[in-house]
């Protein structure tokens, strides 16, 4: 049994990383889905072998800081599919700085993206959901929201924010039988990687040297397996689960950074 059969999905930054391997779990789980991202190529090369292997999907060109954008693309997956189980809200920017570094036109921006997007979308998808009797939103946040990482102070701010969204979101329509929950993937290797590895003159190797290393894990995750998260929270197996913020970390937030050195100081290794 296909555990999104006959569900309809939205998920924002669908064209690349999570928001694709999102995308293409719920097309593999029985969803019709719509997706939104700024990159129209991209975006429109997944719709295209999606719907050529069969799947039933739609891209819609969407920049998430502009609400009447975020109202459209919700509205083109109601139209399309007939209503709305599911939002993913993806779409995510970084800025690498320091309060120092920071003035209002990164503010506005990095806010306008992971803040306001998410709140824009979720807010024409509450109001479709209303009318089909519920829904499940899952907002990506980042293992950022509850540990600062250093020199990304701006998206650490975002962030947690979104764990307030969801919160907020989550109280006021259970009532609605809307569940909204949060999800912060640790370290995830990503085209978004590849970028800002070419951008410093790294390869992607020396880039992704440490990822992961100081989780319980010791690796960083592939993009499939916080879908594989993100489903689980967008599914009914998730019925009573809302308002929290599921750690997909790799043990990352689990650990005592302190304990761990004193330990390492005595000599003790982990095995
Ligand atoms: N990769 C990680 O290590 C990691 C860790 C924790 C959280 N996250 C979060 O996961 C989410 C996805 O990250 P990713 O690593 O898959 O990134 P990515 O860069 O691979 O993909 C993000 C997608 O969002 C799109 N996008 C960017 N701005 C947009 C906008 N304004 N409107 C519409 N689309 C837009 C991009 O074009 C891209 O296709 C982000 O919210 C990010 O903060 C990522």
């Amino acid at each position: 049994m296909r555990r999104l059969e006959g569900k309809i999905a939205a998920v924002t930054g669908g064209a690349s990383g999570i928001g694709e391997a999102t995308v293409r779990r719920f097309v593999a789980e029985g969803a019709k889905v719509c997706l939104a991202d700024v990159d129209e190529e991209r975006g429109a090369a997944v719709a295209d072998e999606l719907n050529a292997a069969g799947g039933t999907v739609r891209f819609v060109r969407t920049q998430t800081q502009d609400e009447a954008q975020c109202e459209a693309f919700i509205r083109a997956a109601v139209d399309a599919f007939g209503g709305l189980d599911i939002l993913v809200n993806n779409a995510g920017i970084r800025h690498y700085q320091g309060i120092l570094e920071t003035d209002n036109t990164t503010w506005d921006r990095i806010l306008g993206v992971n803040v306001k997007g998410y709140a824009f979308c979720a807010k024409a998808a509450v109001a479709a959901m209303k009318k089909s009797g519920g829904g499940s939103i899952v907002n990506v946040s980042s293992n950022r929201s509850t540990a600062a990482g250093g020199n990304m102070v701006e998206y650490d701010t975002t962030k947690a924010a979104v764990i307030g969204l969801t919160r907020g979101i989550a109280y006021d329509h259970a009532r609605d039988g809307i569940r909204a929950n949060a999800i912060s993937p640790g370290p995830v290797f990503t085209r978004f990687h590849e970028k800002r590895a070419a951008a410093l003159g790294k390869t992607t190797e020396e880039f992704i040297r440490g990822f992961g290393q100081g989780g319980m894990m010791k690796r960083p995750a592939r993009p499939e397996e916080i879908a594989a998260a993100i489903l689980f929270l967008a599914s009914d197996d998730a019925s009573y689960i809302t308002g929290i913020n599921l750690m997909a970390d790799g043990g990352i937030s689990a650990v005592d950074p302190d304990s761990l050195n004193t330990w390492l100081q005595q000599g003790v290794t982990a095995s």
